[in-house]
């Protein structure tokens, strides 16, 4: 079973304007290892600027996050990834010229075939790891619904499949901590539950934690086991879902008061 109070991602009094703007605002929030937790808040709440923070995407202008014990606000983005949070964006980024599998290929971390002289002198094992990258990427190609697309042009994809690529790219990497900007967004109306089905599996079997924006409020209430509320680029309330579906600070919100 998974331990649901051991905080993976702690981030606290997040600040970011853009110039007159307070996007982000002194805003808290925690994950717990393990858990599905979400993300919410009308448009303009200043969640994907709070996702670009916790990422180092962009930089806090005041702010500490703490992922699994260890400050990282000053690493860059894809030492952040390297060391287990990983993160998509709203609006898919593909390398349209690549394959669909190139493009899972290419997300995978530290191949032995990165490095040169590891190709040269062990071409068999350089060969070997090419092979298991590969049949990890059709298995995640298969679970987000992209098996028969593998060989096609990225660019070929439709905006919500996009999405689920990106989705697989990120489980390529065998994060701790996946942080989800509206999975579900553009994605198929039929899809959407298999996606969220494959949440729950790579959360209850691979231990994989996730942080997810979502508009989606069937998905959220499914899936999360916390769910933190941002307006205006503050913290709203947290708790569990069904706590929030009621509170009415939230629903005020929602509705614009
Ligand atoms: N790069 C940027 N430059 C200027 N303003 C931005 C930028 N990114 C976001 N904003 C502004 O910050 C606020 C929060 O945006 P965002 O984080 O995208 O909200 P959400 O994802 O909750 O819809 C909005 O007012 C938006 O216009
Ligand atoms: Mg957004």
């Amino acid at each position: 079973m998974v331990n649901n109070s051991v905080p993976l991602l702690v981030a606290t009094g997040l600040c970011k304007s853009f110039g007159g703007i307070k996007a982000v605002y002194e805003a808290n929030i925690e994950v717990n290892k393990g858990s599905i937790t979400g993300l919410i808040g009308p448009n303009g709440a200043g969640k994907t600027t709070l996702f670009n923070l916790l990422s180092n995407f962009i930089r806090p202008d005041k702010g500490r996050v703490i992922f699994d014990g260890e400050p990282i606000q000053h690493l860059q983005s894809y030492q952040i990834a390297q060391q287990g949070l990983v993160r998509t964006f709203q609006v898919a980024r593909t390398l349209s010229r690549l394959s669909v599998l190139d493009n899972m290929l290419l997300a995978a971390q530290k191949q032995t075939g990165e490095n040169f002289w590891q190709v040269q002198l062990q071409p068999h094992i350089v060969a070997k790891e090419e092979k298991q990258l590969q049949e990890r990427a059709m298995v995640l190609l298969e679970s987000v619904g992209l098996a028969k697309k593998a060989y096609d042009y990225a660019g070929s994809l439709s905006g919500g499949q996009r999405k689920l690529l990106e989705m697989g790219r990120a489980l390529m990497t065998n994060p701790k901590l996946i942080l989800l900007d509206e999975p579900a967004a553009g994605v198929n109306p039929r899809l959407i539950d298999d996606i969220c089905d494959r949440i729950v599996a790579w959360n209850r079997q691979e231990g994989m934690t996730f942080l997810i924006i979502e508009h989606n409020m069937d998905v959220i209430m499914s899936l999360c086991d916390r769910v933190w509320v941002l307006a205006e680029g503050q913290n709203l309330a947290d708790g569990p879902p069904a706590q929030i579906q009621t509170n009415q600070k939230v629903l005020e919100a929602y509705l614009g008061k």
